[in-house]
C-alpha cells in the first residue's frame, strides 16, 4: 500500500513506475506545490511508487540546486549570477531585492510571497542582469525595474 499525499500519487500515476522517471516525477510535484518543494511524504510516496530508497531520492534532491525540501513563497526568484550577468551589476539588483523583500538569500518574505535565490547563467546572457521569477524571464534589470516587477506581481496576487 502506498502512502503519502494524494497529489502526490497522482503525479507518479502518470509516469511508468521506472526510477528513470524519477526527476521528471520530482519536478512535477514541486512546481505543482503550492509552497514549491517537496516534502518528506512526498519522498516516501515517491520511494514506494519507484521502488527506490528514499535516501537515493534525497541524494538526487541534494545534488541538484533546483529542487528544495523546505517550503518556499508562492513565487520563486532566481537571480542569476554568473559573470556576466555580475559585471553588468547583479550585485546591485540582490541588494534591492533583499531590501524590497526583507529577505537574504535563501529566504522566503514574511507574507509568504517570494523566496530569493541565487543561481548560475539562465542563458540569456545578452540581456544581463537577468533573473526569473517563476517561469518568466526579466532582463536588462536596473535597481528601478526590479522595484516595478516586484510591485506589479505583488498588486496581481
Ligand atoms: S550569465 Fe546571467 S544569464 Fe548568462
Amino acid at each position: 500500500m502506498i502512502k503519502g499525499e494524494g497529489m502526490t500519487l497522482e503525479i507518479c500515476k502518470k509516469y511508468a513506475p521506472n526510477k528513470d522517471n524519477l526527476i521528471q516525477i520530482l519536478h512535477e510535484i514541486q512546481d505543482t506545490h503550492p509552497q514549491h518543494y517537496i516534502s518528506p511524504e512526498a519522498v516516501d510516496t515517491v520511494a514506494e511508487y519507484l521502488h527506490v530508497p528514499a535516501n537515493h531520492i534525497y541524494g538526487v534532491l541534494t545534488f541538484y540546486t533546483m529542487y528544495s525540501t523546505t517550503p518556499r513563497g508562492k513565487n520563486i526568484i532566481r537571480l542569476c549570477e554568473s559573470p556576466p550577468c555580475y559585471i553588468k551589476g547583479s550585485e546591485n539588483i540582490l541588494r534591492k531585492l533583499k531590501i524590497i523583500l526583507g529577505v537574504q538569500t535563501g529566504e522566503t518574505s514574511r507574507d509568504g510571497q517570494f523566496t530569493l535565490e541565487l543561481c548560475a547563467c539562465l542563458g540569456v546572457c545578452g540581456n544581463a542582469p537577468v533573473m526569473m521569477i517563476n517561469d518568466d524571464v526579466y532582463g536588462d534589470l536596473t535597481e528601478e525595474k526590479v522595484e516595478e516587477i516586484i510591485e506589479k506581481i505583488r498588486r496581481e496576487r
